[in-house]
């Protein structure tokens, strides 16, 4: 049974958690570990929310009242509703996202309501593409394009003052989910996406803010989930099984089943997991669309 929090006061509706300095974790009321998670970036001329996410929540209200009095813009990693919902608050801020991002709120919007999310796209966003940066003052965001294996839409955000990078759903301590069942998407691209990630980071990252199941992870986990992808493509196999007490078996979450079939499975290495279709591990397996 879902619960409405929007009668909340409005600071009990979030918990804030300083992951570095000016940089805080928006933990919703729900507290499920599975929960969609905001966060507000600090500079010294502006804030940035990362994604603005789906709850029924006064997230805007709880930032003014309880994090920063900085002017905001907002960046979403990724169109799913989860994540960009909320947008529709922010709209006379600059709201950053990908060219995809758009396309797909867009035709969310057009198609209606799509796995519980509604999509107003009743704001105008400032369109980035890899190399870009935001720029909030005393601190510089880099926009680097990552090939999305979760969502094609993606991108990941790197604060170049204190190491952060913000990846959305392609990097996640729970499970990332490598589903997108089109294109080029496969266990290999993954991989390559991490390494190129690695490349633009340079030894520049200190850790890593996903938007589920906990933040911050340590930035040994990207090494961790290459060698994972490796092992894939050496062929390790996944669990038929895969669920997790976040993804699927979680009693307040999003039903999981419908997004499986019988080629999903589940591998788990060094504290990393990835849900993949056990028939997309290599470029050669995927039929280009
Ligand atoms: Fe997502």
């Amino acid at each position: 049974m879902s619960v409405s929090f929007k009668d909340w006061p409005v600071n009990k509706q979030f918990m804030r958690i300083l992951v570095k300095p000016d940089t805080w974790l928006l933990n919703p009321v729900t507290m499920d570990m599975a929960a969609t998670r905001s966060y507000v970036v600090e500079g010294s001329e502006k804030a940035m929310v990362i994604d603005t996410l789906q709850e029924d929540l006064d997230i805007r209200g709880y930032i003014e009242q309880c994090v920063t009095d900085k002017p905001l813009v907002v960046a979403s990693t990724h169109s799913h509703g989860d994540h960009t919902e909320n947008n529709t608050f922010f709209k006379d801020c600059p709201i950053y996202m990908t060219e995809k991002c758009w396309e797909e709120i867009q035709a969310m919007k057009k198609n209606g309501n799509i796995q519980g999310w509604n999509a107003p796209a009743d704001y105008t966003p400032t369109i980035i593409k890899d190399g870009d940066v935001i720029d909030l003052g005393d601190r510089k965001i880099e926009c680097l394009y990552f090939c999305g294996c979760h969502a094609e839409s993606s991108i990941v955000y790197f604060d170049t003052k204190y190491g952060c990078v913000f990846t959305g759903d392609e990097f996640e301590g729970g499970q990332v989910l490598v589903m997108r069942p089109t294109g080029n998407n496969c266990i290999e691209l993954y991989r390559d996406n991490l390494l190129e990630l690695k490349k633009k980071l340079a030894g520049r990252a200190t850790c890593i803010c996903p938007a589920h199941n906990g933040a911050p992870i340590d930035i040994a986990y990207l090494d961790y989930m290459i060698e994972a992808c490796e092992q894939l493509m050496n062929g390790a196999e996944g669990s038929t099984d895969p669920f997790s007490m976040t993804w699927g078996l979680n009693p307040h979450g999003w039903d999981a089943k419908h997004v499986c079939d019988e080629n999903t499975r589940r591998f788990e290495y060094k504290g990393c997991s990835l849900v993949y279709n056990c028939k997309r591990i290599f470029y050669k397996d995927c039929v280009e669309n």
